[in-house]
């Protein structure tokens, strides 16, 4: 079977380190906010080009806080995408804000920087305090456009950095665009732990100094409150093993590129649509998403013949039961999400996937083209 991901491979290619990094941690007898979290914090801050990175529980805590830090609150509108994990809009809600869904632009499947202005101007008594562009399957938003708008109606802007460690948009790092920026560490991330993890970058030390309190009952010192927060730590051992992976992230980065080129020569030709990356962006991969108008088919092809796949994602955030109705009422609806959702399918993509697997898959793909215009 080839799996559509396989951390446990990753694990295995870096064993030796990781064993040694996860003896260390334990030996050091300190388990919560200890050297570990500090330096990987430290590293993973000059990797990206920030000043502060903040380690915590998960991408989904890093959001929360992230926008907790920034003053979102009850009262609050926050722009982002439906196309897109749904924590990113669970998170708008949990910070006690209203999300408002926007459309995607249908090449890069990120935020439609079009369509949000006039979704800004279309809700002048909302106070609009947020944008949160998410770097879907590793490839960058818009961010000279998003920025500029988020100057012009002053905006904060959160990136949402789950899926996008190492990729860039020119010459610099998805998480340093914004004024603060959200990461997980989940397993099949591009820099994954062995367990849950997150982080939220920030060069601003006020905001940073908001955050390192919020993930830990805004503490001023110990036993000191100065501001209600949470308790919400990246642990010693996952930044143990998140230095080590550290180290391989642009290596691991580059392989997925190349096997994005294998899988775009080989589905060249095929009536299966391969993804695109807009002028300067360096795509990090975390999916490949290929589509087409008979997936279901091809997904059950694929499955029969060995091929794990996934659908990133099946039901867009505003068609699920718990977040119906979060788009404005003005009739244009979410047109580019909706037809999206119904196309497209992620092969497999991981560093440790080999030349002739991917060849295989798109061997697989070939042969199910040629059956698919035979029935017609
Ligand atoms: C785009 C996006 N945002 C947020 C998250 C939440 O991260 P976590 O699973 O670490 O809470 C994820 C992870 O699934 C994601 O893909």
């Amino acid at each position: 079977m080839i799996l559509p991901a396989n951390p446990a491979a990753n694990y295995v290619a870096h064993r030796d380190e990781i064993d040694q990094a996860v003896r260390r941690a334990l030996d050091s007898g300190m388990y919560i906010l200890g050297q570990e979290v500090a330096k990987f914090e430290e590293e993973f801050a000059h990797y990206l080009g920030a000043q502060h990175a903040i380690g915590v529980g998960s991408g989904t805590d890093a959001l929360h806080i992230a926008l907790r830090a920034c003053g979102v609150g009850p009262g609050d509108t926050v722009l982002t995408v439906s196309h897109t994990a749904v924590a990113t809009v669970a998170t708008v809600e949990l910070a006690g804000a209203q999300a408002v869904l926007t459309d995607i632009e249908p090449a890069t499947a990120t935020i439609d920087t079009n369509r949000l202005e006039d979704v800004i101007k279309a809700q002048p008594t909302r106070r609009i305090k947020a944008i949160i562009p998410v770097h879907l399957y590793g490839h960058p938003a818009d961010m000279p456009a998003i920025m500029s708008i988020a100057e012009q109606y002053g905006l904060t802007v959160i990136e949402d950095c789950a899926q996008s460690h190492g990729a860039v948009l020119d010459d610099r790092k998805t998480g340093i665009w914004g004024h603060v920026a959200a990461f997980s560490f989940y397993p099949t991330k591009n820099l994954g732990a062995l367990g849950d993890g997150g982080a939220v970058v920030t060069s601003d030390r006020k905001l940073a100094d908001r955050i390192r309190g919020l993930r830990e009952y805004g503490w001023r010192e110990r036993y000191v409150s100065d501001f209600p927060g949470m308790n919400t730590r990246l642990d010693e051992l996952q930044a143990a093993i998140l230095r080590v992976k550290l180290k391989y992230l642009d290596k691991e980065n580059a392989r997925r590129r190349e096997l994005a080129r294998l899988y775009d020569a080989a589905l060249t030709g095929t009536p299966v649509m391969i993804p695109s990356s807009r002028t300067g962006a360096s795509h990090a991969y975390h999916q490949y998403v290929v589509r087409s108008d008979r997936r279901d088919d091809l997904r059950s092809f694929l499955k029969a013949n060995g091929v794990g796949t996934l659908i990133h994602y099946p039901v867009p955030v505003h068609l699920q039961p718990a977040y119906q109705g979060r788009v404005l009422p003005d009739g244009a609806g979410l047109p580019e999400t909706e037809t999206i959702c119904r196309r497209i399918l992620s092969l497999p993509m991981h560093p440790q996937l080999t030349d002739a697997e991917v060849k295989e898959v798109g061997n697989l793909i070939a042969r199910w083209s040629g059956q698919l215009a035979d029935r017609r």
